[in-house]
């Protein structure tokens, strides 16, 4: 594909950065591209009621903090509470010349890292299990599939967490929207399990200081 005489200097930029080992298949931005924004955001489920989700975009990340994603399990505790679920629709519009790519960390030579880190606390007794999922999948401006990824406590814990999802799976493509962005539909679920008859008790959700529950979804930036 010609390079743009407008978008050589950039590439160059990108390729003096890089250490000279680094083979370069699809060179990635290391700045949010001009006129990049998170267009719109629409979400749906029993962790998200209306007007407690918010989310911001930088170069590397999609933030979605949520208010209400909590659940809790024990006597007492109705079993609807159990479980809690989150579906967000985030409309990225991005220049022509540009793609994302979800779960990809551009500060390295484009090296998939991480999907995924969520932050929030805790409290788990002996026994109980709390499993954390995340889907991704293009809904319009689709290059490629879907993947998701998941991570599970088991406790006893307790207090603040910082965790990093398992590795996205979905194959090396992994989620791609086309030149220009597209929709992207994040699929959240959190589940409390505890022994049958057991009186024991737990809950995770929002972070004590922030009192939001924090999902980070990396996102680079790919020349198309
Ligand atoms: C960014 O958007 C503005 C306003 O729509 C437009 O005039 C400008 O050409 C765009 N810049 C690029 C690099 O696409
Ligand atoms: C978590 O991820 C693993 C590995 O991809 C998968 O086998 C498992 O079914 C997932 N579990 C949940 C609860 O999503
Ligand atoms: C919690 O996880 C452990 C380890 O995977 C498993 O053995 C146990 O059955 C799980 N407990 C519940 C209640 O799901
Ligand atoms: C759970 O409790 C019920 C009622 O107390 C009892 O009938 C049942 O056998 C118990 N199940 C187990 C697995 O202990």
């Amino acid at each position: 594909m010609p390079v743009p005489f407008s978008l050589l200097p950039i590439l160059i930029c990108i390729l003096t950065l890089l250490p000279p080992t680094t083979v370069i298949a699809q060179p990635f931005s290391r700045s949010l591209p001009i006129n990049t924004t998170l267009k719109s955001l629409v979400y749906s489920g029993s962790g998200c009621s209306p007007g407690t989700v918010s989310s911001s975009l930088t170069s590397s990340a999609l933030t979605l903090s949520f208010d209400n994603m909590y659940a809790q399990i024990g006597p007492g505790v109705p079993v609807s509470q159990n479980r809690k679920n989150c579906q967000i629709n985030v409309e990225i519009v991005t220049d022509a010349l540009w793609r994302f790519v979800v779960g990809w960390d551009a500060s390295g030579a484009g090296e998939r890292e991480m999907g995924t880190r969520i932050m929030g606390n805790m409290m788990l007794e002996e026994g109980v299990n709390a499993t954390f999922s995340a889907g991704y999948e293009m809904l319009a401006g689709v290059e490629a599939g879907k993947s998701s990824s998941n991570t599970t406590f088991h406790g006893p814990l307790s207090g603040a967490f910082d965790q990093k999802l398992l590795a996205l799976d979905g194959g090396e493509d992994g989620v791609v929207s086309k030149c220009g962005g597209g929709i992207l539909r994040v699929t959240d679920q959190l589940r409390l399990m505890a022994p049958r008859n057991a009186s024991v008790s737990g809950s995770l959700g929002p972070q004590e200081g922030s009192a939001k529950f924090v999902q980070e979804t990396r996102l680079a930036w790919r020349a198309c």
